[in-house]
């Protein structure tokens, strides 16, 4: 009885190492990009991110996977499938690969992604039937010609794996034919495969049409047909899995067992396993080091010895798996839960929408850097899942959150007296300043803003999301987030132009001060006009000597009776003015503005005009349609134009 149970463990145990080491063939063949785009980003955005949850959650017991999520224009339909001789392990790199670049299509509104070992295609229409189309197409190797005689045998391993896949249930083919005249250590290697979801007869109609098509690429020795429907691929070097083979010599090393088992006792046999299974572990890893290592692999390697790491499933178990209760909020890059990691450690979970473009090395690089970056007045980043299904950031979790829930709201507002708003403006400007000259890596924040600013136990400030918009530099979401959410934050000069230096963190830290002093947020809708921006209100009452009258109502306990703090408050004001000039070379650094808010003595200059003035009439989306072309030759440093906006034409 524990002979036989010890039996099946010796087989069984190859096998499960065997199925776990091979090729996830993680590199990218072909992506194709749809021409339109997503219709409503909130609607498309949260669907998208369904999708990609519910196939990975399929792939995790099947090699396929379809699923459909939301209704209407933005639905999305998405199809991923795994080639026959990947192992499950190596289907979930494969997909999260897929995962990691198929994003790269947001914001058009669908595409699909062909890599050697996986496949997936995402549309706002169904298209599970379809197998042919106007994308369809070869990919040929042109380094090496092979013979007359590879030609025969890849025409003839090409006809056998059609056959092949078109008599199982998985539409899989795989065939190896000896060349002939190679002297019988030369052969052809090719697999095939339908979708899944296609009728026998389009997986048909699709390989033979893959078989026509790929013999184009002969004689080169690698050719590849990507169509609608199905993929085939032909090779000089064996580019499979040997699934067929790992399965026989472990039986055959299970029947050698069974002697043995047969005269030893079973102590001897679980030492012979182990000497086994250890024997294998090194052989594989011999191999796996000598092919050289793709990104997946590579990225493995260094996860399992950083303390970076979080494993995804103690992030899931953390956020009791995604649960509504402990949602915190939505940010620019993702969704932040709250965590509590099984030693009692509370966590704020950032789980990114997209991760466009970077592939999980970089992104782990990424995180490396910015973790590295430490201050008082900083959020500290923790690490990052960053090889699992989704990438993930992981920061300390500040319970009291962000500043906009305090200042814009008339009940919790009065919690920040005076006091503690110049500390948390002191705390923010001391932040920017380490951001901003730190010798390791100088960041430009981009995303000042009330809402990026959290609060300790103690009500400090300390900035999040620093450093992300530099890995996200070409993200186009984050841009138009950007551009949809914190528009009233944004330099002038960066907006119209992408020019961005430390300037565009000033402005915005100019715009934030402004807010603090006032309560007020700044364009707080997509319909507001700028006349009604605080920067411009601020400006207006400044001129007229009138500041006092655009003060918090929850402030004016505090400051009235005082002078002093109402000095303070009104420098502040002025220093945010400075700080929001158009011209960013007349905007003071990070560093004069905290010597001008924590010093007494700074005479400070008389600020010049902001931009938006005097536009009476001009929305938010007028400005970011209009805008871009037009201004491109224009010089937006002369201290003349000071008197407005050449950013925004009538
Ligand atoms: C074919 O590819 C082009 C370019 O990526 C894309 O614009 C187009 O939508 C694709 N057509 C189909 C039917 O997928
Ligand atoms: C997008 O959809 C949301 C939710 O239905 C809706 O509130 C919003 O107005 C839509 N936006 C646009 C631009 O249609
Ligand atoms: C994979 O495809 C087969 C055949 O269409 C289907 O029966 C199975 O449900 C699919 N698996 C998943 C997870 O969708
Ligand atoms: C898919 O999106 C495109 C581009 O936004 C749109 O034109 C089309 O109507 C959508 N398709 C469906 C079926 O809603
Ligand atoms: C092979 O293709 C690549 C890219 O398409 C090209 O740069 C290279 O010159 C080609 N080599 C030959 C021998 O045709
Ligand atoms: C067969 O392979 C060996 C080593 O891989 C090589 O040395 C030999 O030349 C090959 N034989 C022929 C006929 O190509
Ligand atoms: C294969 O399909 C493509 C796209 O539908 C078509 O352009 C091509 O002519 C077909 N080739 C053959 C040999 O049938």
């Amino acid at each position: 009885m524990t002979k036989s149970v010890l039996l099946i463990a010796l087989i069984t145990i190859p096998l499960l190492i065997s199925t776990s080491n091979g090729d996830a063939r993680t590199q990218v063949v072909k992506m194709y990009c749809d021409q339109g785009f997503e219709n409503n980003e909130t609607l498309f955005v949260p669907n998208f991110v369904q999708a990609m949850e519910t196939i990975t959650i399929q792939l995790r017991t099947s090699n396929n996977g379809t699923v459909e999520v939301g209704t209407g224009p933005d639905k999305n339909y998405a199809l991923a499938q795994c080639y026959n001789d990947l192992s499950s392990q190596d289907c979930m790199l494969c997909y999260a690969q897929l995962r990691t670049v198929l994003p790269g299509c947001y914001p058009h509104s669908g595409g699909r992604i062909y890599l050697d070992g996986c496949y997936m295609r995402l549309q706002n229409y169904s298209f599970f039937d379809q197998y042919k189309g106007p994308n369809d197409t070869i990919v040929c190797g042109n380094v090496t010609r092979e013979s007359l005689g590879f030609r025969d045998a890849a025409r003839q391993a090409v006809g056998n794996v059609v056959s092949m896949a078109l008599s199982n249930d998985e539409y899989f083919g795989r065939a190896e034919v000896v060349v002939a005249g190679g002297g019988g250590n030369k052969s052809v290697f090719v697999m095939a495969e339908c979708w899944r979801t296609l009728s026998p007869r389009d997986c048909r109609l699709c390989l033979e049409n893959a078989s026509a098509m790929i013999s184009k690429c002969l004689p080169w020795s690698e050719g590849r047909a990507l169509n609608t429907g199905c993929v085939m691929r032909y090779s000089n070097t064996d580019f499979l899995n040997p699934v067929a083979a790992a399965i026989t010599t472990s039986k055959s090393r299970g029947k050698v067992v069974a002697i043995i088992v047969s005269i030893v006792s079973s102590v001897v046999v679980l030492a012979v396993a182990l000497m086994i299974v250890i024997y294998i572990r090194r052989r594989r890893y011999v191999q796996w080091r000598r092919r050289g290592s793709y990104d997946a692999e590579k990225l493995a390697k260094i996860l399992t010895d950083s303390s970076l790491n979080f494993k995804y499933s103690t992030i899931e178990k953390a956020t009791a798996n995604w649960d509504e209760s402990n949602k915190l909020g939505e940010g620019g890059f993702g969704t932040v839960y709250k965590g509590v990691l099984s030693d009692g450690r509370e966590i704020a979970v950032k789980r990114l929408y997209v991760n466009n473009k970077f592939r999980a090395a970089d992104f782990y690089n990424e995180v490396n850097i910015i973790s590295s970056v430490e201050h008082k007045n900083l959020v500290r980043l923790l690490g990052c899942s960053c090889s699992g299904p989704e990438s993930i950031l992981v920061y300390e979790y500040l319970p009291n959150l962000s500043l906009d829930r305090f200042i814009f709201d008339e009940t919790k507002g009065r919690t920040l007296n005076w006091e503690k708003r110049f500390e948390i403006i002191i705390g923010t400007a001391e932040g920017l300043v380490y951001l901003h000259e730190n010798t390791k890596t100088r960041i430009i924040h981009r995303d000042i803003k009330a809402s990026n600013i959290l609060l300790d136990l103690k009500l400090r400030a300390k900035i999040a999301d620093f450093g992300l918009a530099r890995s996200f530099q070409d993200d186009k979401t984050h841009i138009s987030t950007a551009i949809a959410g914190t528009l009233g934050y944004m330099a002038p000069e960066y907006l119209a132009h992408g020019q961005l230096t430390e300037k565009a963190d000033v402005y915005s830290f100019g715009v934030l001060l402004l807010e603090i002093v006032s309560g007020t947020e700044n364009n707080r809708s997509n319909t507001i006009e700028y006349t009604d921006s605080i920067v411009s209100t601020a400006w207006k009452h400044f001129q007229e000597g009138t500041v006092d009258q655009i003060f918090d109502p929850n402030l004016l306990m505090d400051i009235y009776p005082n002078t002093l703090l109402k000095e303070e408050a009104i420098k502040v004001i002025h220093v945010g003015l400075l700080c929001a000039q158009e011209d960013p070379s007349l905007r003071p650094t990070m560093s004069t503005v905290l010597k001008m808010l924590a010093k007494d003595d700074q005479t400070l200059p008389f600020p010049s005009t902001p931009p938006f003035i005097d536009e009476k009439t001009m929305e938010l989306n007028n400005i970011t349609q209009k805008l871009l072309p037009d201004n491109e030759g224009e010089s937006s440093h002369s201290v003349a134009t000071v008197c407005h906006s050449q950013f925004y034409p009538r």
